[in-house]
């Protein structure tokens, strides 16, 4: 009898739990020892759907006929997405430059299977959020990373790539507001990336998770609102976390239709679309009141205030979050690597954070916290961290 070979598929070697799970471990220790953790490790919101959300995908759950393959987005959740672009962001799409996605978590691992072939360039924010690279990766495609710094920001810096990179580019991801790094970027940003991708005749991929979530009177926009945008590219928008619909995989894929297009022809392969009472859930986000998506950007940046103000007063100096529901956090100074600081940050305060470090190379020297406690708390937080790790408070 031979064997059973049972071994992963060898690009699965690519792929190892190292930084989370060795924090997830400590974490877990001091739980077993009877320690309490206070987790702003993940971007889960807090904040519940609202009531007409949940309330519609109850309903059509409770009909038999919503319990069939749907196969295609219906026509009402396609007119949901437009009429939505059309009045938040005064982007007009057709039918045929939207697909709906099982959350852009999924859509965009699947796109650099449907766009790359192997020699094309994709080019990624370094740090960034981890599934921009899956896509491109199985995709066999040869990832170029571009560091967002804080001294430029934390935007961009097309100059600084090698022609010859830019020449052979697919397409180039942006997500701003940024998770991780929480800066912004205004219109003129995305409009000088655009000259270079016309130049260099490559797409832009934006990822447009945290419209709904930007401080300080900034005002969120689509990428696909910039002349030129949908021909040259398309965009993520999920409904996970201006909704908080996290577990219902909500979001679309929306933009040139050829991308659309290559996406759908791949997705269809393997998937039959998108459960009917989640769809009804999304044309009910889209169709709803959205005082309800205002008031709670205001309460993450009472949130900010409080955190990052917090630990500023607590001696440790973190510039404020421009948006998303992430805090950024340079490493005071002699505390190490972002994976050890994590540690310590746990085994002193009892307060889970994220190396920086596992978002990328240039996250080294940074911890990023998600805002997903109430202000108060947050505040309460930040005063025991600087207690417990020494910083001199003012
Ligand atoms: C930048 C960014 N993109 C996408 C997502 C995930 O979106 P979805 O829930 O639609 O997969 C997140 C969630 O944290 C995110 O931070």
């Amino acid at each position: 009898m031979r064997e059973l070979d049972i071994r992963h598929a060898r690009r699965l070697d690519h792929y190892t739990t190292g930084v989370f799970a060795a924090v997830n471990e400590e974490k877990e220790k001091i739980e077993r020892a009877g320690g309490k953790v206070c987790n702003l490790s993940i971007g889960t919101p807090d904040f519940a759907p609202p009531e007409h959300v949940r309330r519609a995908m109850m309903d059509s759950a409770a009909r038999p006929e919503n319990w069939k393959y749907s196969l295609t987005d219906s026509d009402e959740l396609l007119s949901a997405v437009a009429d939505y672009y059309q009045s938040r962001f005064g982007v007009a799409l057709d039918r045929e430059m939207i697909t709906s996605v099982h959350g852009t978590q999924e859509g965009m691992g699947h796109l650099g299977l449907a766009l790359c072939d192997g020699g094309d360039v994709v080019l990624l924010p370094d740090p960034g959020y981890p599934i921009f690279e899956v896509g491109a990766y199985f995709g066999q495609a040869e990832i170029h990373y571009y560091p967002l710094l804080r001294e430029n920001g934390f935007l961009p810096r097309l100059d600084r790539i090698d022609e010859e990179v830019l020449r052979r580019t697919k397409y180039m991801v942006l997500s701003y507001p940024s998770n991780p790094v929480g800066a912004a970027a205004g219109k003129d940003t995305y409009l000088e990336i655009m000259d270079y991708a016309r130049k260099y005749g490559f797409l832009i991929i934006n990822d447009n998770a945290y419209s709904d979530i930007i401080f300080d009177g900034r005002e969120g926009f689509s990428f696909l609102s910039l002349p030129g945008a949908k021909e040259m590219g398309a965009e993520f928008f999920s409904l996970s976390k201006s909704f908080n619909v996290t577990g219902a995989r909500i979001s679309f894929l929306i933009g040139n239709p050829a991308i659309i297009d290559a996406v759908k022809l791949l997705r269809s392969q393997f998937d039959f679309g998108m459960f009917y009472p989640v769809q009804a859930a999304a044309v009910a986000a889209l169709r709803g009141p959205l005082d309800g998506v205002k008031a709670q950007r205001d309460e993450y940046q009472r949130r900010r205030d409080a955190f990052c103000g917090g630990l500023r007063r607590a001696g440790w100096e973190v510039p404020d979050s421009q948006g998303t529901m992430f805090v950024w956090a340079p490493i005071p100074a002699g505390h190490g690597d972002s994976q050890s600081f994590c540690r310590e940050l746990l085994q002193k305060t009892g307060v889970l954070s994220t190396p920086g470090h596992a978002f990328g190379p240039s996250g080294e020297g940074y911890v990023r916290f998600a805002l997903v406690r109430p202000a108060e708390e947050l505040a309460r937080i930040a005063a025991h961290i600087g207690e417990k790790l020494g910083l001199s408070g003012r």
